[in-house]
């Protein structure tokens, strides 16, 4: 089969597109054909090594953990799932991925695509749609009536957290550029910051939840909008314990994990027309490099997603 294998750690010149042989279903896993397979910032931060001493990954490594595709084979053990199903996955980021015809995927990690899109548009939700779903809802604990500050609202997660939070009766403000101000006002943002103009904690009153998608410098700023008792949840750098007893907050991260249940009821949101997922760039399998060139620039709008076969 083809797939983009890395071999060594680096730039994105370190993927390589070839064939390489099809793996096989052991138990309690399926075989999937993949028809699309979303990019992640995680995808571009393995092949540059970052996570190589947490992940122990043996080289060569097939990168990307969303996908979308069809059941081709069933492993012994196997009782849910039948051939020819369409389903959508994160898988877990130590084994070989997606970037492939054909990728193997525990079935706990399996859930039925959405029926109302195609597997572009599924491979775009699985990873960042638990993200938004695993901060706001089972680490913020958020509730209706209360406001929350999704810092990158325009990004993969950001557009889906912003969506997720809206559902669930929340007031959200964004930060984006101004490109993105239109379009995320008609995703149903409450407020929009530019981050390039204003300087969010001057112009945004306490919120209850802040999604912290950047960290750094913007974490730092962010403890000041937060109200009594509130919540910062950061999904890449972990927030200071002392700094959050300062102001009187709670902090915590979230490392999101493969949860079929929780993808299940992202499908159920997209086929009630509740949730789309939005896709700024489709690029064949074999352009995965310009896909990883793309998403390090920061600046997408929603997903990259690759078109497999
Ligand atoms: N912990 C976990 O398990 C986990 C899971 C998923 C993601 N993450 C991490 O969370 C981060 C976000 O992921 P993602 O997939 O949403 O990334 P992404 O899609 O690449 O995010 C791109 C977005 O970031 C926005 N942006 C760039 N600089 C900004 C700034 N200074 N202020 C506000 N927005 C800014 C851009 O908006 P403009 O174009 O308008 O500039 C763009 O829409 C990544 O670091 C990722 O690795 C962690």
């Amino acid at each position: 089969m083809k797939a983009v294998c890395i071999y060594s750690y680096g730039g994105p010149g370190v993927l390589v597109y070839e064939d390489v042989p099809r793996p096989r279903p052991g138990s309690g896993e399926v075989l999937i054909r993949v028809y699309a397979a979303g990019i992640n910032p995680v995808d571009w931060k393995i092949r540059e090594g970052h996570l190589k001493e947490m992940l122990h990954h043996t080289l060569p490594l097939i990168l990307g953990w969303d996908v979308s595709g069809v059941v081709e084979v069933l492993g012994a053990g196997v009782l849910r799932t039948r051939v020819g199903d369409e389903v959508f996955s994160h898988s877990d980021i130590s084994r070989d991925g997606a970037y492939a015809e054909f990728v193997v995927i525990r079935e706990a990690e399996v859930a039925l695509k959405p029926k109302s899109i195609d597997h572009v548009h599924a491979a775009a939700l699985p990873l960042a749609g638990l993200t938004a779903w695993q901060s706001l809802f089972d680490a913020a604990k958020l509730a209706a009536g209360q406001r929350v500050l999704i810092h990158a609202a325009a990004g993969g997660v950001g557009t889906l957290a912003v969506q997720l939070a809206k559902q669930k009766g929340a007031h959200v403000v964004g930060t984006s550029s101004a490109r993105n101000h239109d379009f995320l006002r008609q995703l149903g943002v409450d407020q929009v910051v530019d981050y390039q103009t204003a300087r969010f904690e001057n112009v945004v009153e306490p919120v209850d939840v802040v999604l912290d998608t950047m960290g750094g410098e913007i974490q730092d700023r962010s403890w000041k909008v937060l109200r009594r008792g509130g919540i910062l949840v950061s999904l890449v750098t972990p927030p200071s314990a002392e700094i959050a007893a300062r102001h009187g907050v709670r902090h915590t991260s979230v490392s999101t994990q493969p949860n079929a249940a929780q993808l299940a009821e992202i499908a159920k949101l997209v086929d009630a027309g509740k949730l789309q997922a939005i896709v700024e760039t489709v690029l064949p399998l074999s352009e995965a490099t310009r896909g990883h060139e793309l998403s390090e620039r920061g600046h997408r709008r929603g997903k990259i997603v690759l078109r497999v076969g």
